[in-house]
């Protein structure tokens, strides 16, 4: 009998929920200049939250409190934000002005923050590196701030709950069409006899393009990995683009032993492109309740009068 937590069956250690997530953010955001001259990429506005928020506010409502974010020169405005505002807050108190107050106080309490630099831009792959010595010996999850997820589609949840049974990497992937391949990385695996929403991979290329891809199969920005990725990482010599690329990482992680993959179908949308930019501050404008209303008024209305092009 055995009288501790391990699970014998699969030869595995203790099981550990991912309690931390990491954010990647030091990229110079040359998509959307010059809006980000001055300014970090992840700060640019949806609606009236910075992008960066729903990403953070997606990890906690996974229930990652503690979120660390690999940042870089001229970044400081990040900080600034998931930090207190003393001056403001008292100004705002002053003025009777709670809704706002709250608002502002709810960013600066919604996670643990922390920072480190990357110092040199040499990778995804060299970013979640970064992360090293905060994040230790857990598992954990690393979000990119291109992507939005909407948080009710409980992608992030449902991959920390396969880390932790599995105790295997988990990443999220989503058909897409022959020319989107060499933008993203791509899969190789097989269907989970259980679970047909679940991939076993046992192989992936970055950016491989139509004709070298194993499937269409490709990686979004929602990781969780085992803390063992670290060596991988640091094994892991220059690839495509002379950048360290974490799905080098993974790849070498998963010819150990299949990582596992979840097959994503909801909304996603990569706001670091100016179409998805766009469709993402229509929808989420169009779900709010208190712009929602008259919004979607405007918008059938001008989507009426549209000349055709
Ligand atoms: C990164 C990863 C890639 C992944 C993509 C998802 O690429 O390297 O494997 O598919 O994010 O957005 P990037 O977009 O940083 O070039």
């Amino acid at each position: 009998m055995t009288l501790d937590f391990y699970d014998s069956r699969q030869k595995k250690g203790p099981r550990v929920r991912a309690r931390k997530a990491v954010i990647p953010a030091a990229g110079l955001g040359t998509r959307f200049l010059p809006a980000t001259k001055a300014q970090p990429k992840e700060m640019l506005p949806l609606l009236d939250k910075p992008a960066i928020q729903y990403v953070v506010e997606e990890a906690a409502g996974a229930g990652l409190d503690d979120v660390l974010l690999v940042t870089g020169r001229g970044k400081r405005a990040l900080e600034d934000h998931f930090d207190h505002a003393v001056e403001l807050e008292r100004q705002l108190a002053a003025a009777g002005k709670e809704d706002l107050l709250a608002a502002v106080q709810a960013v600066s309490r919604l996670v643990h923050t922390h920072y480190v630099r990357q110092g040199q831009p040499l990778g995804l792959g060299h970013a979640v590196g970064c992360a090293r010595r905060h994040v230790g010996d857990e598992p954990f999850a690393v979000l990119l701030g291109d992507d939005l997820i909407g948080e009710e589609e409980g992608l992030l949840t449902q991959m920390v709950d396969i880390c932790e049974e599995t105790d295997r990497s988990v990443i999220a992937v989503m058909e897409f069409p022959d020319e989107d391949l060499g933008k993203y990385g791509v899969v190789a695996g097989e269907t989970d006899a259980d679970d047909p929403s679940v991939l076993h991979v046992s192989d992936m290329v970055e950016k491989p393009g139509k004709a070298n891809a194993p499937s269409n199969l490709c990686i979004i920005g929602r990781y969780v990995l085992t803390p063992d990725i670290f060596d991988h990482i640091a094994a892991t010599r220059p690839g495509r683009g002379g950048e360290i690329q974490l799905t080098d990482a993974m790849k070498a992680q998963a010819r150990e032993e299949p990582i596992r993959a979840v097959k994503f179908s909801g909304v996603r949308y990569d706001i670091g492109s100016k179409q998805d930019y766009l469709r993402a501050t229509v929808e989420l404008a169009s779900r709010r309740s208190d712009l929602g209303p008259e919004f979607r008024e405007f918008l059938i209305d001008f989507t009426k009068n549209l000349p055709q092009q």
